[in-house]
C-alpha cells in the first residue's frame, strides 16, 4: 500500500527550480515589492542599493520557476558576520524556502572562513524569532529602544558548525 502511495507521489509531483544568485541594483525594486508587503518598516530601495553596492556584503536572491522570490543579505567582518536582512515573498512563506536560503548563505560564509552570524530582530517579530531559533541561533541581549520607532531588538548569535 505504502509504495502504491509513493509511486503516485512521484508521479505527480512537479519538481520546484530553485537556485540562488548575487543580487544586482536591477533588483532592487522587486526587493523593495517583497519588503513592503512583508513589514510595517520596510527597508527602502537607497537602503538595498547601499547594501548592494556594498563589497563586503554577501548577497544571495532565491530564484525559484526563474522569480526572485527572496533574499538574504549579510555583511562580513573578518570572523563573523552581521545578517542584515532575509525575507521571503508571502506567496511562498512556510514551504521551507527561508531555511534553504539562510542554509546556503551559511554554507558561504563557512567558506569565506566566518565562524558566527549575528543578527538583530525585532522583539515583536515572533515569526522571524521562531525561525531563527529553529535553525540554532540563541538570544545573547537585548538593544533597549534600537529601531526608529523604539522598538527593542533581541540579538542573536549563530555559531556556524
Ligand atoms: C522569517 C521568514 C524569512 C521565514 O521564511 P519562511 O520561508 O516562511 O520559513 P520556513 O518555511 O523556511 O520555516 C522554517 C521554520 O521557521 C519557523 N517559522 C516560519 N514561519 C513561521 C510562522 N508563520 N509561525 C511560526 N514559526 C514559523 C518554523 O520553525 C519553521 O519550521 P517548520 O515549518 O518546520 O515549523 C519569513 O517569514 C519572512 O520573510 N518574514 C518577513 C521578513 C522578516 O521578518 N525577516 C526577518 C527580519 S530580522
Amino acid at each position: 500500500m505504502s509504495l502504491v502511495i509513493f509511486i503516485i507521489m512521484k508521479a505527480t509531483t512537479r519538481p520546484i527550480n530553485t537556485s540562488f544568485r548575487k543580487l544586482l541594483l536591477g533588483d532592487v525594486k522587486s526587493l523593495v515589492d517583497i519588503e513592503t508587503t512583508n513589514s510595517e518598516h520596510p527597508w527602502s530601495a537607497s537602503h538595498f542599493s547601499s547594501s548592494v553596492d556594498n563589497r563586503n556584503t554577501l548577497t544571495y536572491g532565491l530564484i525559484v520557476e526563474q522569480q526572485l522570490i527572496g533574499y538574504a543579505l549579510a555583511l562580513v567582518a573578518l570572523e563573523s558576520a552581521d545578517l542584515l536582512n532575509i525575507g521571503i515573498h508571502p506567496n511562498y512563506k512556510r514551504q521551507g524556502f527561508g531555511r534553504t536560503l539562510l542554509v546556503h548563505l551559511l554554507t558561504e560564509l563557512k567558506q569565506a572562513a566566518v565562524n558566527a552570524l549575528i543578527l538583530e530582530v525585532r522583539v515583536e517579530n515572533h515569526i522571524a524569532i521562531n525561525f531563527y531559533e529553529k535553525q540554532g541561533f540563541k538570544g545573547i541581549g537585548i538593544r533597549e529602544k534600537y529601531y526608529s520607532n523604539r522598538e527593542d531588538a533581541k540579538i542573536m548569535k549563530l555559531l556556524i558548525p
